[in-house]
């Protein structure tokens, strides 16, 4: 079955030659039953939306953020207009870093889902619990019922979702995958039921300290549609271990 593997390169590489040389890394990687999406900080989207028209690799373009509104005086931000006009199809939402650094709330979160929606993208909606504790997957599911507040059930299938407990991302400690499947099973049931989808039709992955050591142990799972992976996605022989190891599923 199709994996995806999503490469969230956040705020990196530091410079253009550095991104393009990530890029390039990729064109040697056999890309066989994994669907590839790549997030690079917007001054590279320009960039990589060319090299990726020009070269041999089959992967699409992501970005890590949006503003709801289609333009206007709101300095600093980008439109997904504006995102979509370079071949972005997906763009990632509620990541951590901007719920707990730059204040994110649900209600922009929610925002911005339904502005992707509405301009034919692909909304990559992250949640996950601050700690774990018993009541972690409950966590989870308040954030998707008022991140998904609104939208119908049409749109709900087409949104990927990324079950990303917080202590886990970039900390080298990954969640147990028992643990992983427990909540990923949580979300397409809840989805399912909300929803009236089948359980199948939600695509949950997993992210936080995804490695080429570990990654296996959550994309075998069956209900685990796939990996974002942080910190290791501009490693370029971590990476690329990372695609083989998916492709061999
Ligand atoms: P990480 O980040 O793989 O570095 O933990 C994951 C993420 O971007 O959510």
């Amino acid at each position: 079955m199709e994996k995806i593997i999503i490469a969230n390169w956040k705020m990196n590489p530091k410079t253009l030659k550095e991104a393009e040389e990530i890029f390039y890394s990729l064109s040697e990687v056999k890309l066989d039953n994994v669907s590839l999406i790549l997030c690079p900080p917007f001054v590279y989207m320009e960039d990589m939306s060319r090299l990726l028209q020009q070269k041999n690799i089959s992967a699409v373009l992501g970005a890590q953020n949006c503003h709801w509104e289609e333009k206007g005086a709101f300095t600093g931000e980008i439109s997904v207009a504006m995102l979509k006009n370079f071949g972005v199809e997906y763009i990632i939402v509620g990541h951590s870093e901007r719920r707990w650094k730059m204040l994110e709330t649900d209600e922009m979160i929610n925002k911005k889902i339904k502005a992707i929606l509405e301009n034919g993208l692909i909304p990559i909606l992250a949640v996950g619990e601050k700690k774990r504790e018993s009541n972690f997957k409950d966590v989870i599911i308040e954030q998707l019922k008022k991140d998904l507040v609104g939208v119908d059930s049409e749109s709900v299938k087409k949104i990927i979702i990324a079950y990303e407990p917080v202590w886990a991302i970039g900390t080298g400690i990954s969640d147990k995958p028992k643990d992983t499947i427990e909540a990923v099973k949580a979300v397409k049931q809840y989805i399912a039921s909300s929803y009236n989808l089948s359980f199948d039709d939600g695509r949950v992955l997993y992210g936080g300290s995804i490695n080429s050591k570990n990654v296996i142990d959550f994309v075998s799972q069956a209900e685990i549609n796939g990996v974002l992976v942080g910190g290791a996605s501009i490693d370029k022989e971590e990476f690329r271990k990372i695609i083989e190891v998916v492709s061999k599923i």
